[in-house]
């Protein structure tokens, strides 16, 4: 088998993650060749000083360096990720990427290119960190059986939910403990607004039911809007709220998917998952549910996916889309009735938003609440009122509720 030079293009939390990784992954048989950063006359810290030698400022060095035969690429910006990737993949290079934004936004436009250049691209590690869930949905899961994939994607929004709900700490101390960690984004906004969870919904959709849904066409709600009132609600019903992220076939035809904050009961799989943790459901007609755990956020973690992805590559490995050529796919819908909790203040919530049934309904001087059946198309139509900053919604689950 081949020996790996692989050009390593980022070199921040996970970036140094993998050099670690795989400086000390005898197995592997790779080595880390070169390193593009964006500002190769930052300091690094001294557990990597090894690696100065090796960092460049210029992308095209790596791909044009005859040596390097893989370019992991693990950096911020979606915009250059993409550039990168597609330079490398036309130019007949194997791809390991972590880049969930990019990976989401471009899917089908990337699996083409690889179907045209016959190159790998492979990126595990952009959904759930150390999990190995797309190569599992990939390979495992490759029949009609699936009916739900359904979990806890974001390790920062975890995270602070862990640190608020269960111990007490003020939400903006959580979110600084999760950025100085290393699990947040450079911009937290994507972690706690949900955007996070949806791309890697995104990935993941395409690997469960071989469908690619533009994220500009899925419904999430993020969790910085979270109350006191809102945990003292959930802890009287003995419940947790969770940022949850769910794909869903609501019939052999149809499946649904959306982020939203949820109540998660005590017999719940997720209900366990704190920290910086991430946890997923897979649910299919004959097994029932099955979970997987692991570590979502952080460099060893997310670097270790990357070193699977990389032996993987070595092996010759490529994700084959199998169930995108199937005849038979659910469609996409967001005509399906879901139930939710809405808490405000001044925005007249029951009069403005059309729910088919309310079963609870509280005011007060200050909160008030409704819980009611509410179609998901109509929830993206009012996006704006739950926008608004007294306003903040919570889902009950009521999919597969009967076979828990
Ligand atoms: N910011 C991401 C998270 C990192 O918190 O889950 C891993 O994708």
């Amino acid at each position: 088998m081949k020996k790996l030079n692989i050009g390593l293009v980022g070199f921040g939390t996970v970036g140094q993650g993998i050099y670690k990784v795989i400086g000390k992954a005898k197995n592997a048989h790779a080595r880390i060749a070169r390193i593009c950063v964006a500002h190769p006359e930052k300091k690094r810290p001294d557990d990597v000083a090894s690696a100065m030698p090796l960092i460049t400022g210029n992308y095209d060095e790596l791909l044009a360096d005859p040596e390097i035969n893989l370019i992991v690429e693990v950096i911020d910006n979606p915009d250059d990720s993409y550039e990168i990737v597609t330079k490398a993949l036309k130019k007949g290079i194997p791809v390991v990427s972590g880049n969930k934004i990019m990976i989401a936004r471009n899917l089908p436009e990337l699996i083409d290119l690889q179907r045209e250049k016959g190159v790998p691209f492979l990126y595990d590690a952009s959904s759930c960190g150390s999990i190995p869930v797309i190569r599992n949905l990939e390979e495992y899961y490759d029949n009609d059986l699936l009916l739900e994939v359904k979990g806890i994607l974001n390790g920062s929004s975890n995270y602070i939910l862990s640190r608020v709900f269960d111990h007490g700490d003020k939400y903006e101390d959580a979110l600084k403990m999760a950025q100085e960690l290393g699990f947040a984004e450079s911009d937290p906004t994507f972690d706690i607004e949900g955007f996070d969870a949806l791309f890697k919904l995104i990935i993941i959709t395409v690997h469960a039911l071989g469908v690619y849904v533009s994220p500009d066409d899925v419904f999430i709600y993020g969790i910085s809007k979270i109350s006191d009132f809102d945990i003292r609600w959930a802890r009287e019903k003995r419940a947790k709220i969770k940022l949850v992220a769910q794909v869903v076939k609501i019939s052999e035809e149809r499946f649904t998917m959306f982020v939203m904050p949820e109540f998660v009961e005590k017999h719940k799989y997720i209900y366990s998952v704190d920290d910086e943790y991430n946890g997923v459901v897979i649910r299919g007609e004959c097994y029932d549910r099955q979970f997987m755990f692991g570590k979502g956020a952080g460099s060893l973690p997310t670097a270790s996916s990357i070193l699977s992805d990389v032996m993987a590559i070595r092996r010759d490995y490529r994700y084959e889309y199998k169930k995108m050529s199937y005849l038979d796919k659910a469609e996409y819908t967001t005509d399906v009735m879901l139930k939710v909790y809405v808490r405000y203040r001044q925005t007249d919530i029951p009069a403005l938003l059309p729910f088919s049934k309310i079963s609870e309904k509280y005011t007060s001087e200050q909160d008030n609440y409704v819980v009611g059946e509410i179609n998901l198309a109509d929830l993206i139509a009012k996006r704006d009122l739950l926008n608004a900053e007294d306003v903040f919604i919570i889902n009950i689950p009521r999919f597969f509720i009967d076979r828990d």
